[in-house]
């Protein structure tokens, strides 16, 4: 089931799926959220943070679930995927530490770790809703292609793609960590609700591909064609029709 909704530019972009994620909270005090982090959603974020200050938005029965975290970096180094949710999201939407599930990039052992995560969304019965980004590359989290619809949450190899575009976070190529901790394709795609927000003429190939295309391994945001999607794109995102 797919709603597409193409606005005019990032601005209306951040403003429509912050309206959406603010109802969706009004109405689902106590959902529990997977969490992108990435350029795109930032927006989104900000906007949010500000419709709660005017509207005192109530956050304070949330579960956030990390969507993804380099492996070897812990949630305190400020080049983790945590330290970005955490000054993007949870610090600007007043959530406390209790209220999140992390991927901890610096466990003793990561993929019990992955295990532990997996468990606490069983325990949630499932991700009520899921606000994702577009990889360049047709990756949700760090699932890279290929990557099948029934993975589990677990460590991956980053794809040359992911470790170029997460290059300029790094100042250089050559630090970009090599592997990661994703949530599972399993936990994204059977969210009871999606988002994913995608800005910018540079997706505008992938996302006809993610839409439009065949649904296969080899482009792993093709499975939201199954999954309960709503698409924000901007024009530049979406084309001309
Ligand atoms: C980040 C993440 C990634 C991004 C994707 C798009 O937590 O999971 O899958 O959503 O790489 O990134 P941007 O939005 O920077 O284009």
């Amino acid at each position: 089931m797919l709603d597409l909704m193409v606005v005019e530019d990032y601005e209306a972009l951040s403003q429509k799926g912050a309206d959406m994620v603010a109802s969706y909270i009004v109405r689902h005090p106590t959902a529990a959220l997977l969490v992108a982090t990435g350029n795109t959603p930032m927006g989104l974020y900000s906007k949010l943070a500000a419709l709660r200050t005017q509207n005192g938005l109530d956050t304070s029965d949330l579960r956030v679930f990390q969507l993804d975290e380099y492996l070897g970096i812990g949630g305190e180094d400020d080049r983790s995927l945590y330290g970005w949710m955490a000054k993007s999201f949870l610090a600007p939407l007043g959530i406390a530490d209790g209220q999140v599930v992390r991927l901890p990039g610096d466990a003793d052992d990561p993929q019990s770790a992955c295990r532990a995560y997996d468990e606490q969304v069983r325990a949630a019965s499932s991700i009520d809703l899921a606000i994702l980004g577009l990889g360049p590359n047709g990756h949700l989290g760090f699932n890279e292609p290929p990557a099948d619809p029934t993975c589990t949450t677990r460590v991956v190899a980053l794809s040359e793609e992911s470790i170029e575009s997460n290059s300029v976070y790094w100042g250089s190529r050559a630090r970009v960590p090599r592997e990661a901790l994703t949530a599972g394709m399993d936990t994204i795609l059977n969210a009871k609700a999606t988002i994913l927000v995608v800005s910018g003429r540079q997706k505008r190939e992938v996302l006809r591909r993610t839409l439009q295309g065949p649904v296969t391994p080899q482009l792993p945001a093709s499975y939201l064609q199954r999954a309960h999607l709503t698409v924000i794109a901007d024009r530049d995102a979406w084309g001309e029709e």
